[in-house]
């Protein structure tokens, strides 16, 4: 396998986050008071746990976001700090509340989230200048992930800079509500989970077959590559000359909490690494197949080691579907 790295770097847009997270064993919804255990306060967001996987496995990776001047800024940026992430670009916006997230996690370790986005969608008009100086100063060969839970002009001003600058494009599209398919053209790489899928091309991508589906209605919007996230843990990754599935392999399931986001975060560091495109979309499910199998987000991704041992049983399986 390839790894040649180029001197290109991860610029992660998007949301910030300070996660707090328990276990719950009843049923959400059903009392009024759902008792919790295992309470952690967690850096999260999904800019920061791309940022952060990617950086666990090497690539420099830069963050431009927006918290708040409060104590809520210091438990979402500190993790970060930590990996050597570059945050020149992540702003403290006065008076301003850092983005919060309220995680649930049942025992099959599907996450109940509530987001108040705060200071992620604090960015005025005025900001494109600040976005398209961060992206102007990265190096050449660079690739840019970013998602929805900002203000959508943002996305808009940082995907047209990447574009002109020639730098790869991966596209979180959550929420789908906020995408705006004018500027699939410009997006190399998109990266829908199942019910992302279905608000972005009205087909609920329940198996490999619907995934497909997916995959190339959003080929003919305009994106480059398409991947479906499967909610087994595979995918489908589909661009004009290629279709492929990617079966998972079974792990422990412990918890789902940014395991999308790992996902792309892999699979940005993948296209950094120049390799092929059965090659990352298998790192890809090998990055979330790792983040399931513990709690929380970014204490639960892997170290590379870890990865490539998944990478080789996952890509042992990967099947070409036909187009018809
Ligand atoms: N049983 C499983 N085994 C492996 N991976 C799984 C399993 N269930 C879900 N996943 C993966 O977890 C990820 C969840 O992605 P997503 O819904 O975007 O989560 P988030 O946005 O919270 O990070 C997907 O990549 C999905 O394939
Ligand atoms: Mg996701």
């Amino acid at each position: 396998m390839a790894k040649e790295m180029t001197q290109g770097i991860i610029l992660s847009l998007g949301s910030v986050n300070a996660d707090f997270q328990v276990r719950v064993d009843q049923k959400i919804g059903e009392t009024t008071t759902v008792l919790a255990r295992d309470f952690r306060r967690l850096s999260g967001g999904k800019a920061a746990n791309v940022a952060y996987l990617a950086s666990k496995l090497g690539a420099p990776a830069s963050i431009i976001a927006r918290v708040g001047d409060d104590d809520l800024s210091l438990q979402a940026l500190g993790a970060l700090k930590e990996m050597a992430i570059d945050l020149r670009h992540v702003e403290k916006v006065q008076g301003a509340t850092t983005g919060f997230s309220m995680i649930m996690v049942p025992a099959d370790g599907k996450k109940n989230i509530m987001l108040s986005t705060n200071a992620n969608d604090a960015w005025e008009e005025s900001d494109h200048q600040k976005v398209r100086v961060a992206i102007a100063e990265a190096p050449e060969g660079s690739v840019l992930v970013v998602d929805y839970e900002i203000p959508a002009f943002i996305v808009e001003v940082a995907i047209k800079a990447a574009h002109e600058k020639g730098f790869s494009i991966v596209l979180d599209p959550s929420p789908p509500v906020r995408v705006n398919k004018a500027l699939f053209f410009m997006v190399d790489y998109i990266v829908p989970d199942a019910s992302e899928a279905e608000g972005l091309t009205g087909s609920r991508a329940t198996s490999a077959e619907e995934g497909k589906k997916a995959a190339l209605k959003l080929l003919q919007d305009g994106v480059r590559h398409a991947i479906i996230k499967l909610e087994d843990g595979g995918c489908v990754i589909a661009n004009a000359e290629i279709i492929l599935h990617v079966p998972p392999v079974e792990v422990e399931v412990v918890d789902t909490t940014g395991a999308g986001d790992a996902f792309a975060g892999a699979l940005a560091v993948a296209i950094l690494e120049k390799r092929t495109l059965k090659d990352m979309a298998c790192f890809a499910v090998a990055a979330s197949h790792a983040a399931v199998t513990a709690y929380g987000s970014q204490p639960a991704y892997p170290a590379r080691e870890r990865l490539e041992e998944l990478f080789d049983q996952i890509s042992a399986k990967v099947k070409k579907l036909h187009a018809k």
